[in-house]
């Protein structure tokens, strides 16, 4: 058994910031931004949260798969920026679907949230424990991110994708999931809730830091290393593979990896333009919109790649 993707769906705040918006805020530039990022512009909470971002992107999935909330077994949410920590999102999610025969929890893997709980999933399913699981990737970035350091401030967005798997016999998926926890200190963001906490901006380690040129050199190394990987373990090559679908962090990363693995940079959908990183949500939401283009046709061979904070990164081998 594993899990088939039976329905996508996403959700971004409407309000936007776009690269002239960064500029009055930061030493910047609309041409800057656009050159070593891609990203045009990012979506930004006002009256959402993670949870009721995260419970919209979960009601147009489940709409598009036709499966009722009472048929869930799971959700699992991925996140880092919720604004819960207890009850966990995934509880809250429940609530709202009135999904009383699921379980839930959440799981933080940063940006290779997605990827993580997508595999996780899949190993249940495999394990024949649940069958109906929904997978959430959700993020209030801009909770996290300190609007006065020009390295980061640019890059985020925030924004919710999910999808639901069903248990099905005999379609193909492979995973490989990696962490080095020696190479954290690239891209941390400590918690609010620690002793020496300072409820104002001095407290800069409450935001995200990133070596950013450390984290893209990682990212177009070990992105590639883990395609070639999950590929290997599935019996396939590249040129077997219709998309690739990475975590949207950066167009120089996605292109260099196309590059790296001698593919049409065609193959790699984007959408880091309108959204910037959205962290674990970036693949659920290029996956609903690839959907819901008709891009994707069933039988077609996906990879995606997520790559994050930990560092951690991963791929996993499907068809839709
Ligand atoms: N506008 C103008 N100049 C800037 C900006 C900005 N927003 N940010 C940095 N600069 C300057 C730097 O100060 C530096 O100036 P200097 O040469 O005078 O010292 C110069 O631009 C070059 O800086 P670099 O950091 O070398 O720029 P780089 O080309 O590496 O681009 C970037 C920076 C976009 C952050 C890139 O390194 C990157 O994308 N890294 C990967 C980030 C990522 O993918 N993160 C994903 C994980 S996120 C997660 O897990 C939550």
């Amino acid at each position: 058994m594993i899990g088939k993707i039976c329905g996508t769906g996403s959700y971004v705040p409407e309000h936007f910031l776009d690269n002239d918006d960064l500029a009055r805020l930061v030493d910047t530039s609309d041409e800057w931004i656009r050159e070593r990022t891609g990203v045009v512009r990012r979506h930004i909470i006002e009256d959402d949260t993670t949870v009721s971002m995260a419970v919209k992107a979960s009601r147009a999935a489940l709409e598009d798969s036709g499966v009722d909330p009472k048929e869930l077994d799971l959700i699992l949410v991925s996140t880092f920026t919720s604004e819960v920590l207890l009850p966990c999102t995934a509880c809250e999610v429940q609530r709202e679907l009135g999904a009383v025969n699921a379980a839930g929890f959440d799981l933080n893997a940063a940006c290779t949230g997605f990827l993580f709980a997508y595999n996780t999933a899949q190993a249940y399913i495999a394990s024949g424990m649940y069958r109906t699981i929904l997978v959430i990737g959700a993020e209030s970035l801009s909770n996290t991110v300190n609007w006065k350091d020009r390295g980061t401030c640019i890059l985020f967005g925030d924004g919710a994708g999910a999808a639901v798997l069903r248990a099905e016999e005999g379609t193909l998926y492979q995973p490989v999931t990696h962490s080095d926890g020696g190479k954290g200190n690239a891209l941390t963001c400590m918690s609010r809730h620690r002793k020496d906490w300072l409820p104002d901006e001095q407290d800069t380690d409450s935001y995200m830091k990133m070596d950013g040129q450390a984290v893209f050199k990682f990212a177009v190394k070990k992105v590639p290393e883990a395609v070639l990987e999950v590929l290997s373990k599935a019996g396939r090559t590249a040129d077997e593979v219709d998309y690739f679908v990475l975590h949207q962090a950066n167009q120089r990363i996605v292109e260099a990896v196309a590059k790296r693995l001698q593919q049409d940079i065609s193959k790699f959908p984007m959408n880091m333009q309108e959204y910037g990183n959205t962290s674990s949500a970036s693949i659920p939401i290029l996956l609903d919109e690839l959907n819901r283009k008709g891009t994707l046709k069933k039988g077609d061979r996906l990879v995606l790649s997520g790559f994050g904070a930990g560092l951690s990164w991963g791929a996993a081998f499907l068809e839709w």
